[in-house]
């Protein structure tokens, strides 16, 4: 026995003063056993897109999944019969998910859309009017049993006709004696994100939890030739911090440690260039009157997705001075430093080890050490700078002391 969708309209309506969705922004449905408990869990958005044939000529039709709709045709699953998510609406559409689960994960296994072309609120002018039915692999990865699977960005599934974009979904199945989950199993493509708060989800049955940071990024050993001998070395973890202009939201992009170094190496100038899948970046070295180098140029070219979309972004600066250091030596910063480079992106740079030029024997020369590392140094400055002080102040009371001691014996 299924029932309707349960809407928590008080969250709804707290959600809407606090973020000003559309209460059509987000569907929420319980899937409900036997025993009147949840066996089902969702909540999701989606955006549909479904040409189809007009009067003569092709059409398309834009629509997102409508609150009003029926979960009856679910089934919560057991050891025989998988479990089947089925959100019917309006005249003969719907769209189902079906389940697979095996040794403690649950995975979304296909993905079936079907649509009546007779309804022409959606469909409007269709000339042949016709149910159709499209069935893609689900987008879902393998979650952990008991855990709410959650993938806020967008992601997008094609076929020839119809486009449909998944975005703020939470997912369980098999929920565990009708408690749904506290614990997210949060998808790749938040993992690199910094997103805010899934929609009702989290206003309604849970705490906020945001995605965890990505982890520190892993140290890449990047080296550079001339003929056969190396000729700039670079050991450093990198991590983009991007704040993109449309949406205000910081991301942070860990540079793969496998990426592909090259660039040119010179008397003056040495360029180093990283590429991995999605992001390119280049640090430009100068050399400044023959005896000190430094950073001079970032260049990034960053593609990243949002809302579905892929989109580019370039970011450059050629002023920058980061990283000063003499010739013939190397620079080195185990602490994680924050390099600015425009006002969209920051590097965050971890146990750099560089040397751009002047390499002997194909191996770092002497390392001269960031400031941030010398601990030992700020402490003693600290100590004698708390001395000086006190020295200051206890020769400052003597004086007031003796001019006070002088003008008492005057007025005797
Ligand atoms: C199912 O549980 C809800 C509360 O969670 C209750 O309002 C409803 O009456 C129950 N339905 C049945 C058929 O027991
Ligand atoms: C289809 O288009 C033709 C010509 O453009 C028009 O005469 C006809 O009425 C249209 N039919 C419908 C159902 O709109
Ligand atoms: C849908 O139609 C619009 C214009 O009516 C067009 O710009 C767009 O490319 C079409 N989309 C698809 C997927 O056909
Ligand atoms: C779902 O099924 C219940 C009975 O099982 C019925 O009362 C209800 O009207 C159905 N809802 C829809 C939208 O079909
Ligand atoms: C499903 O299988 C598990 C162990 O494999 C068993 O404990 C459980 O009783 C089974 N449930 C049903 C409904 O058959
Ligand atoms: C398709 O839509 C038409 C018009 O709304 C309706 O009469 C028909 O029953 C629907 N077909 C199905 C299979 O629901
Ligand atoms: C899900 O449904 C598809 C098509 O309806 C079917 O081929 C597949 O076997 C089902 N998956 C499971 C785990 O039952
Ligand atoms: C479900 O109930 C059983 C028995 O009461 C308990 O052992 C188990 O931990 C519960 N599971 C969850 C996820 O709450
Ligand atoms: C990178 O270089 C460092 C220091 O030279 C070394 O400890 C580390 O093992 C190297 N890593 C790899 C993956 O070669
Ligand atoms: C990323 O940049 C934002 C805005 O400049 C800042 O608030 C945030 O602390 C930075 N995060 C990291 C991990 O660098
Ligand atoms: C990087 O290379 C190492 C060793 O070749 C490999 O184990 C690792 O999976 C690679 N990482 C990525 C992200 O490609
Ligand atoms: C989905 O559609 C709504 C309304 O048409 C729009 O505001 C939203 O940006 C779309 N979202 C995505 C991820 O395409």
């Amino acid at each position: 026995m299924q029932r309707p969708p349960v809407l928590h309209l008080a969250a709804l309506l707290l959600l809407l003063l606090l973020t000003g969705f559309s209460l059509t922004e987000a569907v929420e449905i319980k899937v409900h056993d036997n025993n009147n408990k949840t066996c089902i869990y969702a909540i999701l958005s989606v955006n549909f897109t479904v040409v189809y044939e007009g009067n003569g000529t092709m059409k398309n039709t834009t629509f997102t999944l409508p609150n009003s709709l029926s979960s009856n045709g679910s089934v919560c699953g057991d050891n025989n019969s998988a479990p089947l998510l089925k959100m019917d609406f309006g005249p003969g559409h719907s769209l189902s998910l079906n389940f697979s689960h095996s040794a403690g994960i649950f995975r979304g296994d296909v993905l079936t859309f079907t649509y009546n072309t007779s309804d022409t609120n959606l469909f409007p002018g269709a000339k042949n009017t016709s149910v159709n039915q499209v069935a893609v692999d689900s987008l879902m990865e393998a979650a952990p049993l008991n855990t709410v699977y959650t993938c806020r960005s967008a992601k997008a599934i094609a076929s020839k006709e119809v486009i449909m974009v998944f975005y703020d979904v939470g997912l369980q199945a098999l929920v565990e004696n009708g408690t749904i989950s506290k614990n997210e199993s949060i998808c790749k493509a938040d993992m690199s994100t910094t997103m805010g708060p899934l929609t009702t989800w989290t206003a309604s049955t849970m705490t906020p939890t945001k995605p965890p940071p990505p982890p520190i990024p892993s140290v890449g050993n990047y080296t550079l030739k001339n003929g056969s001998e190396t000729c700039l070395l670079a050991n450093m973890g990198l991590q983009l911090n991007l704040t993109y202009m449309e949406d205000n939201q910081t991301r942070l992009i860990n540079i793969d440690s496998n990426s592909t170094a090259s660039g040119l190496c010179g008397d003056q100038n040495a360029t180093l260039v990283l590429e991995d899948m999605k992001t390119t970046v280049s640090f430009h070295f100068m050399v400044q009157e023959q005896s000190k180098f430094f950073l001079k140029e970032v260049k990034a070219n960053i593609s990243l997705v949002v809302n579905g979309s892929t989109t580019s972004h370039y970011i450059n600066n050629s002023s920058l001075k980061y990283w000063q250091t003499s010739i013939g030596s190397s620079y080195m910063c185990h602490k994680e430093q924050r390099l600015r480079v425009t006002d969209q992106m920051v590097i965050n740079t971890f146990n750099v080890w560089i040397q751009p030029f002047e390499l002997k024997s194909g191996t770092f020369s002497r390392a001269e050490e960031c400031s941030l590392d010398d601990d030992s140094i700020l402490i003693p400055i600290i100590v004698g700078a708390a001395l000086a002080v006190l020295i200051v102040i206890v020769v400052i009371a003597y004086v007031i002391g003796r001019r006070k001691s002088y003008a008492g014996y005057q007025t005797l």
